[in-house]
């Protein structure tokens, strides 16, 4: 039986030496010292053997199960600390390989003049109000004076959502969402993105930008309306520039203009930017018509008001030189890192 224990340990040292991963490890240590393990298999015999013999061999056997047990926790320590190397070793950072060069983005051209108008109405006292992208069909039409039969409201110009719903077709529909929510004094603009059914070329796009204008209050008239939109050109396009008021038809302002501007770029000489025409058209206005102010409850017997809107992507095209609109929208880098 001593022979029996001596080559049990035998083999174990020797398969634990061909061992490579803490599992095998732990199958050895089932395998010899288990409870069904070869070493419990032998001590089950004990009873077979004489009182004198029987100590003796116990103590062999004790001394067969302790020596196994610090082979495999010597192997087990070493296995460990291999383990880990190797891990080390794979997660390891060569700090002399170039690194990666993190691309800094740009600010987008129409987010640059965006922002410059933004802060030349904001120190007039204008407030920035927002309005959704899809509104109603009543918000951007019916409460706009738009009648049904008004040509912006064939689905051939609009993009419809439901019946009552739809992209809305111009930013100001927002003219109507403040006048329901605020009493006057009203005095805010709000940028945002419009939609058309337009077909895409170098300068329409079917999702474009506009900055809507609105001031209400006791005795406005078409003097502020005209000094204001006067001081704004001078403060975006150049305090030499000037502006000439063109009548025209809006359904939700009564009078209503179109605003030309002197070509910055000639002075009003005649150029390529301006077509030699000495002048550059930039947006539409008017006194906001009574209809529009009783239908968001506000009393045209005692309260005017007038309103803009104007080509977000024109003017930067204008502004930058720009010639293709789609440029705007095709996310080149080497477009945008031009500005
Ligand atoms: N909504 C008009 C358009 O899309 C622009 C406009 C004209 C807005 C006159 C106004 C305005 O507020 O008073 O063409």
């Amino acid at each position: 039986m001593k022979d029996q224990l001596m080559s049990l340990l035998a083999a174990a040292k020797e398969s634990v030496e061909t061992v490579d991963s803490l599992q095998s490890l732990e199958d050895i240590r089932i395998k010899y010292l288990g409870k069904k393990g070869e070493l419990t298999a032998i001590m089950k015999q004990m009873g077979k053997l004489s009182k004198e013999e029987r100590p003796v061999i116990g103590k062999v056997a004790n001394e067969v199960r302790s020596d196994i047990e610090s082979i495999l926790s010597e192997y087990k320590d070493a296995m460990k600390e291999k383990e880990l190397a190797k891990q080390l070793a794979s997660e390891s950072i060569d700090v002399t390989m170039p690194g990666k060069v993190a691309r800094a983005g740009k600010r987008h051209p129409l987010n640059k003049v965006l922002d410059e108008l933004k802060s030349s109405f904001i120190g007039m006292g204008f407030k920035i109000a927002e309005g959704p992208e899809v509104d109603t069909v009543y918000n951007n039409f019916d409460a706009l004076n738009s009648p049904q039969d008004h040509p912006a409201r064939s689905t051939s110009d609009t993009f419809y959502i439901t019946d009552d719903l739809l992209l809305r077709t111009h930013t100001s529909p927002v003219q109507i969402r403040t006048m329901k929510k605020m009493k006057p004094p009203i005095k805010i603009i709000s940028p945002g993105r419009c939609f058309r059914f337009d077909e895409l070329d170098a300068t329409h796009s079917p999702m474009f930008h506009q900055l809507e204008g609105l001031v209400v209050g006791e005795g406005i008239t078409m003097a502020d309306l005209k000094g204001t939109l006067d001081m704004i050109a001078k403060r975006i396009f150049g305090s030499n520039t000037q502006t000439k008021f063109r009548p025209h038809h809006f359904p939700f302002t009564e009078p209503s203009a179109e605003v030309d501007v002197t070509c910055f770029k000639c002075g009003g000489e005649g150029c390529r930017v301006c077509s030699g025409t000495g002048w550059i058209e930039i947006l539409g206005c008017g006194m906001v018509h009574p209809h529009v102010l009783a239908e968001c409850g506000i009393d045209p017997e005692v309260y005017s008001g007038f309103a803009f809107g104007m080509g977000v992507d024109r003017i930067t095209m204008l502004r930058l030189e720009i010639d293709d609109i789609r440029l705007f929208f095709d996310n080149d880098m080497r477009f945008i890192d031009q500005f």
